[in-house]
């Protein structure tokens, strides 16, 4: 064995989904299309080293979080280690470090799975690669930038369905459908049609409602979807709300785009509410944040609207051109419903990068 010991490191970034994935079957296969804008500033930054052991028969590893030892996280990263081992054997060639840190602050509330497992996807990629360019038996095959980040969603859908959305940027489909040709239930793909210039730049403010952990984990949630009243009618709307979306993407009808949205996002708690056992992850804060949003919206005309992931947290999204007004009412009506007037400023992003 020639094969070297080695560092890699990736930042990666979280993502909004527009239209959301809910409800999933065997192997993360979404029962339904989304598509998301990727976001910029919210990320995860990870370096992996890796160093050749005797024992190949296990999985070997440590994990750090902002320099301090986690091993709360290893059974998480096992459970991804065991489901993507068929694709990457070398894993258990090497001792691997995991160290990472979050461009936002831990027990923030916002969900770290998605830029956490695409770091993740893509360090182990750069890994392969390297030990693939160094070992001349591994090499041959000639690897296309394409299969690389094609791969690294794959990956990274297996650790959370939603980070495979986080690779690239700006706007990404995942979920097999007859709207977006090259769609994949494997991997997200870029959004290829054409995008109204008013997208290009949108902001997304993240207001921090309830930094607490929610009650219900997205693993459970998704589960509920099997045998839940509605399913099949909401996975059914996905499809057509993607039909919709495609339009308003081209057109740039912002109070198109934010119906769409805001439906979209209501009817991901509407779903959480009408399982069974049921669950409410809005906070009464969320619903206050909402109505205020739609007030001014009403009283000025402005292209405001929210949406949310699995938790209370809400995410303002409006065009850049409006930003300065926008950033007024939520840093003067806004703030007072977050908690230690804590928000985060994003923007759409152009996905991960390599360190
Ligand atoms: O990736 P998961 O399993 O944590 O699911 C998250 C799903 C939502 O964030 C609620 C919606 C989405 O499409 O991102």
């Amino acid at each position: 064995e020639t094969r070297p010991d080695g560092q890699v490191a990736w930042e990666s970034p979280s993502n909004i989904a527009l239209i959301k994935y809910w409800g999933k079957r065997k192997n993360q296969i979404p029962e339904n299309p989304s598509i998301s804008f990727t976001l910029s500033n919210c990320k995860t930054i990870t370096t992996l080293s890796y160093k050749v052991k005797e024992n190949k028969d296990t999985f070997s590893f440590d994990v750090f979080l902002d320099g301090e030892k986690k091993d709360v996280f290893k059974a998480k990263i096992k459970t991804f280690f065991e489901r993507i081992y068929v694709y990457l054997p070398f894993i258990k060639d090497y001792h691997l470090v995991i160290e990472t840190k979050n461009t936002f602050p831990h027990s923030s509330g916002i969900a770290s799975s998605a830029s956490g497992m695409s770091a993740l996807a893509l360090c182990l990629m750069s890994v392969e690669r390297k030990i693939s360019d160094s070992d001349v038996t591994l090499s041959g095959v000639e690897r296309s930038e394409n299969y690389f980040k094609q791969k690294a969603s794959f990956l990274a859908r297996l650790g959370s369905g939603s980070a495979c959305r986080s690779i690239e940027g700006d706007l990404i489909v995942w979920g097999e459908n007859k709207v977006v040709d090259g769609s994949s239930d494997l991997f997200g793909t870029k959004y290829p049609y054409k995008v109204h210039d008013i997208f290009k730049d949108y902001q997304d403010t993240i207001l921090l409602v309830d930094k607490g952990e929610k009650q219900v984990s997205s693993t459970v949630g998704h589960n509920l979807m099997f045998g839940h009243p509605y399913a099949e009618n909401r996975f059914q709307q996905a499809h057509d709300n993607l039909e919709k979306m495609k339009t308003i993407l081209e057109t740039g009808n912002l109070e198109e785009f934010n119906a769409l949205v805001e439906s979209e996002a209501l009817t991901l708690h509407a779903m959480m509410m009408t399982s069974m056992p049921y669950f409410i992850l809005m906070k009464p804060n969320t619903l206050k944040v909402i109505n205020a949003i739609w007030d001014f919206r009403e009283k000025t005309r402005l292209p405001i609207s929210f949406t949310l992931d699995a938790g209370a947290n809400v995410h303002v999204l409006y065009p850049k051109r409006d930003a300065v007004p926008i950033m007024e009412f939520i840093k003067n009506e806004l703030i007072v419903y977050c908690q230690n007037e804590h928000f985060i400023c994003d923007q759409i992003g152009w996905g991960a990068k390599h360190l």
